[in-house]
């Protein structure tokens, strides 16, 4: 057993969400509460449209609820501004997303010192972290240059997991992460973030709707229309 094992990383308490667009109000997320510990890896599952990307993006600090308190680490980040926002995301959270979302421009070694970047690291330092973050995810050093167009699928995988927990972030976030993947990556793909689980006790936070891939975490959770209905 973990000594952090009881420590509480994210507390949702009544979390309301409400689009509004120009007339019409659509609740997509309605009282939800929600506690997450520490090192816990935690599926999110729920039909299309059920309101789990909605969730996902309020974990993830990249959107505010309309109601309820949302605490990251014991912060209140519920009300904070969108700049204070951006600096808790970046220092606190890694995401992965579908397709991966590399940048093509960039090389492999200048897309997982990105995150780095946007948290005011010294480049310096910067490059130390994000060969050692690709070294953790077999990515060779010889590829280090090389764009994403130049490194298989399967690379171009492990570079975005190098590139979520490069700055050592406490929760890693993945919608849908293996949407677009067969089963054999997907496999991987799952295999890396419950490495990552198990070795760094990292928080892991999945949105998926492949019961196959749920079954790689831990807790779960289902969404419908906008509410928790199993626990
Ligand atoms: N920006 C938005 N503006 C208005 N409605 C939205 C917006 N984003 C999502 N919705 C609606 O909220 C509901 C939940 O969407 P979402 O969280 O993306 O579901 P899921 O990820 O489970 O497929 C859907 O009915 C969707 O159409
Ligand atoms: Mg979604």
């Amino acid at each position: 057993m973990d000594g952090n094992i009881n420590k509480t990383v994210i507390r949702l308490e009544h979390i309301g969400m409400i689009y509004k667009t120009g007339t019409i109000n659509y609740e997509a997320l309605k009282d939800i509460n929600l506690t997450i510990y520490k090192g816990e890896f935690f599926s999110i599952m729920g039909a299309s449209g059920s309101g789990k990307s909605t969730l996902m993006n309020i974990l993830g600090c990249l959107d505010q609820p309309t109601s309820g308190k949302y605490f990251l680490e014991d912060e209140d980040v519920s009300t904070l501004s969108k700049d204070r926002l951006a600096d808790i995301r970046n220092k606190k959270i890694g995401f992965v997303f579908q397709g991966f979302n590399l940048i093509q421009r960039l090389s492999i070694i200048e897309n997982v010192e990105l995150p780095l970047f946007y948290a005011g690291v010294p480049h310096k330092e910067a490059n130390i972290e994000a060969k050692k973050a690709l070294r953790l995810v077999d990515i060779a050093e010889n590829k280090e240059n090389n764009f994403p167009n130049q490194i298989s699928g399967g690379e171009q995988q492990r570079v975005a997991i190098a590139r979520a927990i490069v700055h050592n972030a406490s929760i890693i976030m993945a919608d849908e992460p293996t949407g677009n993947l067969d089963s054999v990556r997907s496999n991987e793909l799952m295999s890396f973030f419950k490495k990552i689980n198990d070795e760094r006790n990292v928080t892991i936070i999945l949105v998926t709707h492949e019961p196959d891939v749920a079954a790689f975490a831990k807790k779960h959770i289902i969404v419908k229309d906008g509410h928790i209905v199993d626990n």
